[in-house]
C-alpha cells in the first residue's frame, strides 16, 4: 500500500519523482522519500506528513518546497510514498534505504512475509537502522554484492531467493546512475517508455503525463531498465487509456466531491464502453463474454467476491443476478473471510469486484479459484491489473482513475457492470427480449435523472443536515431493507472513513433487536425509504428510532415525498420530539434506486467531513488500494 516512482532521461529526474510522489499519494501518504546520485555519492530526502486537517502539508508538498527553494538536479532518481506495514511512521522507516556497504538503494511497494526470519539472520552482522522490511533486503542484496563481482541484477536475483512476500523493487547503484533494476512479485509495476527517457511506477497515473505508453511486470521478473527502455526485452506495450485529466481535480476543493459530481457521466461510461447496449435485441454486448458464452450460459452457482464498498456492491449484484438473470444459487463472500470448498468448478463462476484490481484478500481468492479450476470473472476499474488478468475474463467498469481514497464513482460503476452482467446472463437464459429491453431502457435513462438528483437543490439540503445534524452527531445509524440494506452500510462506511464518527448499517428489522439501545437525541437515523411493498416495515424501524429522539433523515423518492411528510408531520406533533427532515431523490425504477440513493449518503458524508475539517480526499489510516494482508 505505498506508491514506487523511478526515473531515468533528460528531464530533472528528481522533480518528475515529486509529481509521481504527488499523484501516488492515494496509496500511502504517511512519509515520502527519494535517492538520486551526485558526485558519485546518494543524496536522499525524506519527509513526514504534517498538521491536520486543511493544515495538513503532504509529504510530497514539502518535498516541493525543497526542490523549489534549491538547485538539485539529477538524470536518474527513485521515490517513494509510505503507508506503514513494518515500523512506525519515522524518517528513519521512511524509504528509500541504503544498504550496508553503501552502494545500493532501494524502494519498496508490498510486505515481505518472512521479515523475521531474514531480521534475526542479519542482526549483529549489519547495522540495522530501521524497522522495516524492506531495509533488510536491500542489506541482502548489498551481501551479494560484497560477496562476489556480479552485477546489480544479479545480485537482486540471488538475494530474493531469500525473500517471501509480495513486493516491487526499485534498486539503484550508485557507481551507475544510469540504470534502475526492478524486480516484482505479486505486487503491481510498469514501465513508461518515452524517447529516451522511462518512468517506471506502481501505477499509470504517475507515468501518463510523461508517456502512454506502458509495459507491465510480470511476476518473478528482474528488470535492468535504462533511459532507452529495458534491457533484452520482448514485452508487449500497451497504451494506457488512463486520461491525464482525470489526474486533476478540476476546480473542484477534493477528488470526492469531483468523483460524486461525475456519477451520471460514469454510468454512462460503464454502459458504452465499446457500446455494450443493443437495444434491439435487449442485450447487453459485454466483449468479455465473447468467448465464454457456452460456459456462461450453463451458470448454476455464482459466488462474488470483494472486501469494503466493493462488497457492498457484490451484495446488490447477488439481487441482480437472483431476480434479474434468474440464477437461484448466489453466495456473496468478503474476500477475507472467503471459503471455496464447497464450490464445485462445474457450473461455477467466481466474480471478483475489485476497483484496483489489486486488493490482497481479493487476489488470494482468485487465486484458489484458479488452482480448484473455477472459472473467474473480474469487474475490475484499473485496466491491466493483476485481477483483470487473471481472471478467465471480465468487464471493465471504465469509471477513470479514483483518487480520493473513499470509492463512489466506482461503487456506482460496479452497479452499473452487475447489472449489465444480470441483464446478459438473464437473456442467454430465461429473461426475455421485451424485458431485457426495459431493463436496458431503464438504464439508459438513468444518467439524466442522476443529473438532476445533483441539482443544487438536494445538494444544498444535505449539505445543511451534514453541518447541522450529522458533524455534531457521535454516532449515526444508516438503515435500509433489501438492495437498499447494502446502501445503508455503503452509507456508513463513506460516513466513518473520512469524518471518523462511529456508524453503523443495519437491516431496518434489526434494529430492535439490540442497536436500538444505542439511539438518542445526538445519534441521528437516516432511513432508506424503498418505493415498493417493502415501504412500511422501514417505516416501522424510523419511528421505533424516532421515538428514541433520534433525529430523523429520510431518503425518499419524489413520488413518496408528500405521504412521507404526511406521517412525519403527524408523528412529530403527537409521538416524537426529535427532528425529521427528507433528502428527496428522483423516482427512478426499484433495480435501479440503490445508485440514486447512495448519492446523496455519499454528499452527507462529504460534508460532514468538511465541517469538521476532515483531510477528506486522505483520511487517517487510510490508503487506497489494499495491497496487504
Ligand atoms: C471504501 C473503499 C474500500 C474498497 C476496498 C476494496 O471507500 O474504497 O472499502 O472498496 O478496499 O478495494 P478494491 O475495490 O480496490 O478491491
Amino acid at each position: 500500500m505505498c506508491g514506487i516512482i523511478g526515473y531515468i532521461g533528460s528531464r530533472n529526474a528528481i522533480d518528475v519523482a515529486i509529481h509521481g510522489i504527488a499523484d501516488l499519494e492515494p496509496r500511502g501518504y504517511e512519509a515520502a522519500g527519494l535517492a538520486y546520485v551526485q558526485e558519485g555519492k546518494f543524496q536522499i530526502e525524506k519527509r513526514l506528513r504534517e498538521g491536520l486537517g486543511s493544515q495538513t502539508v503532504h509529504p510530497s508538498e514539502q518535498l516541493r518546497l525543497w526542490l523549489d527553494h534549491g538547485d538539485a538536479t539529477s538524470n536518474m532518481c527513485i521515490g517513494h510514498t509510505r503507508w506503514p506495514s513494518h515500523g512506525d511512521n519515522t524518517l528513519n522507516n521512511a524509504h528509500p534505504h541504503v544498504g550496508f556497504i553503501d552502494r545500493i538503494a532501494v524502494v519498496h511497494n508490498g510486505t515481505i512475509s518472512n521479515f523475521h526470519v531474514l531480521r534475526e539472520e542479519l542482526s549483529g552482522k549489519v547495522p540495522l537502522r530501521s524497522q522495516t522490511d524492506t531495509e533488510l533486503v536491500v542489506h541482502l542484496v548489498a551481501r551479494e554484492l560484497e560477496a562476489s563481482q556480479i552485477s546489480l541484477a544479479e545480485a537482486v536475483r540471488r538475494a530474493l531467493v531469500h525473500v517471501e512476500g509480495s513486493y516491487a523493487f526499485l534498486f539503484i547503484d550508485r557507481t551507475q546512475p544510469d540504470m534502475i533494476v526492478a524486480a516484482v512479485m505479486g505486487s503491481p509495476l510498469m514501465v513508461g517508455l518515452g524517447d529516451d527517457e522511462v518512468v517506471i511506477a506502481s501505477d499509470a497515473s504517475a507515468i501518463v503525463r510523461i508517456t502512454k505508453r506502458i509495459v507491465d511486470v510480470d511476476d518473478g521478473e528482474v528488470l535492468v531498465i535504462r533511459a532507452s527502455g529495458i534491457e533484452d526485452s520482448s514485452h508487449v506495450e500497451r497504451i494506457s487509456e488512463l486520461d491525464p485529466h482525470d489526474i486533476d481535480c478540476e476546480g473542484y476543493d477534493h477528488y470526492m466531491l469531483k468523483e460524486i459530481m461525475e456519477q451520471p457521466r460514469i454510468v454512462r461510461a460503464a454502459m458504452n464502453y465499446g457500446g455494450r447496449i443493443n437495444m434491439k435485441r435487449g442485450m447487453p454486448r459485454l466483449g468479455g463474454f465473447r468467448d465464454f458464452s457456452g460456459a456462461l450460459a450453463r451458470v448454476e452457482h455464482v459466488v462474488l467476491v470483494a472486501c469494503g464498498t466493493a462488497y457492498y456492491a457484490a451484495l446488490i449484484g447477488k439481487h441482480y443476478l437472483q431476480k434479474i438473470a434468474g440464477i437461484a444459487r448466489v453466495d456473496v463472500m468478503i474476500a477475507s473471510e472467503a471459503d471455496l470448498s464447497n464450490v464445485r468448478a462445474e457450473g461455477s463462476v467466481l466474480i471478483a469486484i475489485s476497483q484496483s484490481g489489486e486488493t490482497f484478500d481479493t487476489k488470494g481468492v482468485v487465486d484458489e479459484a484458479r488452482s480448484r479450476d473455477i472459472f473467474t470473472m473480474g469487474v475490475v476499474n484499473v485496466a491491466a491489473s493483476w485481477i483483470a488478468r487473471a481472471t478467465n475474463c471480465g468487464v471493465y467498469c471504465g469509471a477513470g482513475r479514483e483518487t480520493a481514497v473513499a470509492s463512489t464513482k466506482v461503487f456506482v460503476s460496479q452497479l452499473t457492470v452487475l447489472y449489465l452482467i444480470a441483464v446478459r446472463l438473464g437473456r442467454m437464459r430465461r429473461l426475455s427480449r421485451p424485458d431485457g429491453k426495459r431493463l436496458l431502457k431503464n438504464l439508459k435513462a438513468l444518467p439524466d435523472i442522476l443529473e438532476d438528483l445533483l441539482e443544487d437543490e438536494l445538494v444544498e439540503t444535505a449539505q445543511w443536515i451534514a453541518q447541522n445534524i450529522i458533524a455534531p452527531s457521535d454516532f449515526v445509524a444508516f438503515i435500509g431493507k433489501g438492495m437498499l440494506y447494502p446502501i445503508a452500510m455503503e452509507g456508513s462506511l463513506k460516513l466513518k472513513e473520512i469524518t471518523y464518527i462511529p456508524s453503523e448499517g443495519y437491516a431496518s428489522g434489526e434494529l430492535k433487536h439490540g442497536s436500538l439501545a444505542l439511539l438518542s437525541t445526538t445519534r441521528p437515523t437516516v432511513a432508506i425509504i424503498p418505493s415498493d411493498d417493502t415501504f412500511s416495515d422501514v417505516l416501522t424501524a424510523v419511528m421505533e428510532a424516532a421515538r428514541t429522539g433520534s433525529p430523523i433523515i429520510v431518503v425518499v423518492q419524489e413520488s413518496q415525498k408528500d405521504m412521507m411528510r404526511q406521517i412525519l408531520d403527524e408523528y412529530s406533533t403527537s409521538t416524537f420530539d426529535s427532528f425529521q427532515t427528507m433528502l428527496v431523490i428522483p423516482d427512478v425504477p426499484d433495480y435501479l434506486m440503490p445508485i440514486a440513493a447512495v448519492l446523496p449518503l455519499q454528499l452527507l458524508a462529504y460534508f460532514a467531513a468538511l465541517a469538521l475539517d476532515r483531510e477528506i480526499d486522505k483520511p487517517r489510516q487510510l490508503a487506497k488500494s489494499v495491497t496487504v494482508g
